[in-house]
């Protein structure tokens, strides 16, 4: 149970969705910040990029070809153990993804399961106290099966009038996958990315994700992660925000959000 005053270490390993269909909204970028986040106060993270675009492997200047990536362990061969595909990098743990990933969609269908029982396999472990899972942008059998994989989702969301649209399937599917494969499924918040309080739009987007929050049984994080420059720019050096840019307001706000997220999980109680 994480504890402010002291290193980070958690009973019972907990995995994180960072999910949303729509591209752009911040899903690597939250992932990728997340994780740095949480292993600076201590705690054991793995990353897993599920995104054929790959950004957060490369972030992490993480092996792809001729290494066991992700499409090795939920598609390729059985034989390949998610824990083999783990690569130690300078930033921290993670399981790559690989291009190959972009035909996941009709090979995985008949099986939404696999990617749970590979991750389960790696909460045996004991070994880390957060997984976190960057999605990717289509709401189809890769996202579903890392939904089933899944205690928590973070729904990134940037201040845009299609914003909300969307957030309905992805709230039907939640629902789907606790009515069938995981029961323990939970939506913990939605968070805003790109914030620019100096726009209409901004303050608006305030009332409106608050109103959908809501209806979708879950909260709207008081942090909000404002517009930064850094991120870009951290992004093209293949650098974590945190790495690049720490006093930047994004660095500080995704600092801040992390804190509220730990602590609505202890007064949770998970
Ligand atoms: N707080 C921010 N300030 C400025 N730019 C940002 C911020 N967050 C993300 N971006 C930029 O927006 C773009 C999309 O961000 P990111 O890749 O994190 O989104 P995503 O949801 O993972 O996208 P995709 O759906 O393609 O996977 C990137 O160019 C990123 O640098
Ligand atoms: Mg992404």
């Amino acid at each position: 149970m994480y504890d402010a005053t002291t290193k980070g270490v958690k009973m019972k390993t907990k995995t994180i969705s960072i999910a949303n269909q729509k591209g752009g909204v911040g899903k690597s970028t939250t992932a990728i910040t997340m994780a740095a986040i949480l292993k600076s106060k201590g705690f054991n993270v793995l990353l897993i990029d599920t995104d054929a675009q790959c950004n957060a492997s490369r972030v992490y200047g993480a092996q792809i070809e001729d290494e066991a990536t992700l499409f090795d362990v939920i598609l390729a061969k059985n034989t390949i153990k998610a824990v083999e595909a783990i690569q130690e990098t300078q930033k921290g743990d993670i399981i790559p993804s690989d291009s190959l990933l972009r035909n996941a969609d009709v090979t995985l269908k008949g099986d939404v399961l696999k990617f749970k029982t590979k991750i389960d396999a790696i909460k045996k472990m004991g070994k880390y106290d957060y997984i976190i899972i960057d999605t990717n942008p289509a709401l189809n059998s890769l996202l579903y099966s890392a939904l089933v994989a899944s205690d928590d989702v973070i729904i990134p969301v940037e201040p845009a009038k299609s914003s909300i649209e969307g957030l309905v399937q992805l709230k039907e599917t939640t629902e789907a996958i606790q009515e069938n494969e995981n029961k323990d499924l939970k939506i913990a918040g939605i968070l805003i990315t790109k914030f620019n309080e100096r726009t209409r739009l901004g303050i608006s987007a305030r009332d409106t994700f608050k109103i959908a929050a809501e209806q979708f049984d879950t909260i709207l994080y008081s942090s909000e992660i404002r517009r930064s420059q850094k991120v870009p720019d951290a992004e093209a050096d293949d650098m974590t925000l945190i790495e690049y840019a720490e006093g930047s307001t994004s660095s500080v706000d995704y600092i801040s959000f992390v804190d509220e997220y730990l602590t609505r999980e202890k007064e949770n109680g998970n």
